[in-house]
């Protein structure tokens, strides 16, 4: 048996004897939905660190678990902290825990995260999503053996669904004005809510380390609208095993070499912190949208 199917399988197993949940809609809360998890009404909590064969994550600010819950009466998985690849996990672990969620039943998956802006116009604090995505610069997560669930090469025309695309879209323009009576009321004017959804391409670098300007400038040219640490392998590892994909990156900060300070982990804890309520209303509101599909 293959290593990676043997993983899933025992993780899966080790779940299923704890819970009989069966999820709708998977989520991989990143930087900037840590206020989401409140919204959740929790059944079951799963430290990563629990699970055999799990990878545990070493990063600041992302305490990683599994959150089983509901959110209005629909049934959610949550990845309350992700691991990276930067991490020194093979790529292969580091989407195990999507297709764990796969196989408990999830069948839609919503990715969130950090991300630097390159597009021109994207200022700290808005919300961009991602219609396409580069993972080129990592390794693929569908090396090795081919698990049965998914085709040994599989197309990724539409990683990102459009009917999914659509309900953001939708979702974003009905909460803009809430945001904007949310932001006066707490005399918010720190978070840009009251710019418009942006959209583009995700392009997914290895890390650990920022950008070079030089890097920006390729990625750019490549046709990267913003970029970070994680999410496409997880989309591709998800959209394997046919669950339907969406993904939304918090602009952190301006990418290197478009903002005159150095790029910090903090300004990127920092900015996502300042989203958290907005990003939130907006993942409730796509919430609802998905659960009468
Ligand atoms: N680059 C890479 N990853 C990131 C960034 C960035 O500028 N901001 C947040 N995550």
């Amino acid at each position: 048996m293959s290593e990676v199917k043997d993983k899933l399988d025992t993780a899966v197993a080790f779940i299923r004897e704890k819970t009989n949940f069966v999820p709708k809609i998977a989520m991989v809360l990143g930087s900037g939905l840590g206020d989401f998890a409140e919204k959740i009404e929790i059944e079951l909590e799963i430290p990563y660190a629990a699970i055999p064969g799990f990878p545990v994550s070493t990063v600041s600010g992302h305490s990683g678990r599994f959150i089983f819950g509901n959110v209005n009466g629909v049934p959610v998985i949550c990845m309350k902290g992700r691991v990276h690849y930067y991490e020194g996990y093979d790529i292969t672990d580091v989407v195990l825990p999507i297709r764990v969620m796969g196989r408990l039943g999830a069948k839609f998956l919503i990715l969130t995260n950090a991300a630097g802006g390159i597009q021109d116009g994207m200022e700290p604090g808005d919300l961009m999503m991602i219609t396409d995505h580069i993972s080129s610069f990592v390794p693929s997560p569908l090396k090795g053996e081919n698990l049965e669930y998914g085709e040994r090469f599989p197309d990724m025309s539409h990683v990102y669904d459009e009917e999914l695309q659509r309900i953001i879209t939708k979702s974003a323009d009905e909460t803009l004005y809430e945001n904007a009576a949310l932001a006066l009321e707490n005399d918010d004017n720190g978070s840009n809510i009251f710019s418009p959804l942006k959209k583009g391409v995700y392009c997914q670098l290895p890390g650990p380390n920022y950008e070079t300007p030089a890097e920006i400038r390729m990625i750019k040219q490549l046709g990267a609208d913003a970029v970070g640490m994680s999410t496409a392998i997880e989309a591709i590892a998800a959209h394997h095993l046919k669950m339907r994909v969406c993904g939304i990156s918090c602009i952190t900060n301006k990418a290197a070499g478009l903002q005159d300070k150095p790029l910090s982990h903090e300004e990127v804890k920092a900015t996502s912190l300042k989203t958290e309520k907005h990003f939130t209303t907006l993942m409730m509101r796509i919430i609802e949208k998905i659960s009468a599909l």
